[in-house]
């Protein structure tokens, strides 16, 4: 099964995709996740994206679908994977496309922007694994740890408000047209079905309803 999670910055993509690859043994592919692995990783890859993420804009294309090509390639997508965060402009959806990878699914979570600065202040984050807190609404059972490994969590560099403010402006200006480029597919083809739902609801109502759509 291949699924595309969309959905503005601190959506809810993240949290979502925890659930989603655990009920469904898929891997999840981000690629915020990957970038910050290389600039963790003090990659050449990391060190040019680190500038860009920090000031809210998008890396070019053609790094972004050369990264995602080579890791739907490996073993573990062979059964399908979960993108979040990709493709995020039209030049990626239409790579995809080209390389003859189809979508069964695409599930926009909707959440209006001015919920969404809230949510980023709060967010803390376990690097290696890309599980995702809130402060106060998706709390960790120990403050600043992990649940699983108790290691320590991280505020994202590009979570402060100046910072969510450009990602929310470049949502709509490149991202936002995907919602019309896959709605307009299911409605033509029947494929990828599409599905919608609020995100601002509690995240355990979110994963009730996206679940039980994708089942
Ligand atoms: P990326 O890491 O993809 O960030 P993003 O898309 O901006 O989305 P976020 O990870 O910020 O939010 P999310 O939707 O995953 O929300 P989360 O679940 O964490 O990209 C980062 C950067 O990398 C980009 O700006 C760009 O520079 C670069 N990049 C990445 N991919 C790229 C691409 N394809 N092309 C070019 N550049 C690319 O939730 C947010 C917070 O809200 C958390 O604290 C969470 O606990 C909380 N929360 C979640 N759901 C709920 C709920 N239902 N109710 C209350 N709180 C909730
Ligand atoms: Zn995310």
């Amino acid at each position: 099964m291949k699924v595309l999670l969309l959905g503005a910055p601190g959506a809810g993509k993240g949290t979502q995709a925890q659930f989603i690859k655990q009920e469904f043994n898929i891997p999840q592919i981000s690629t915020g996740d990957m970038l910050r692995a290389a600039i963790k990783a003090g990659t050449a890859l990391g060190l040019e994206a680190k500038k860009i993420m920090d000031e809210g804009g998008l890396v070019r294309d053609d790094i972004i679908i050369g990264l995602v090509k080579e890791r739907i390639a490996e073993a573990d997508c062979a059964n399908g994977f979960l993108f979040d965060g990709f493709p995020r402009t039209l030049p990626q959806a239409e790579a995809m496309q080209e390389a003859g990878v189809v979508l069964d699914y695409v599930v926009e979570i909707d959440v209006p922007d001015a919920v969404i600065v809230d949510r980023m202040s709060g967010r803390r984050v376990h690097l290696s694994s890309g599980r995702t807190y809130h402060v106060a609404y998706n709390p960790p059972k120990v403050e600043g740890k992990d649940d699983e490994t108790g290691e320590d969590l991280i505020q994202r560099d590009d979570d402060q408000a100046q910072t969510v403010q450009k990602r929310l402006d470049v949502y709509h200006q490149q991202t936002e047209v995907l919602v019309d480029f896959y709605g307009k597919q299911s409605i033509e083809t029947g494929s990828p079905a599409y599905i919608k739902v609020d995100g601002t609801q509690d995240v355990e109502v979110v994963k009730t309803q996206v679940l039980a759509q994708l089942n």
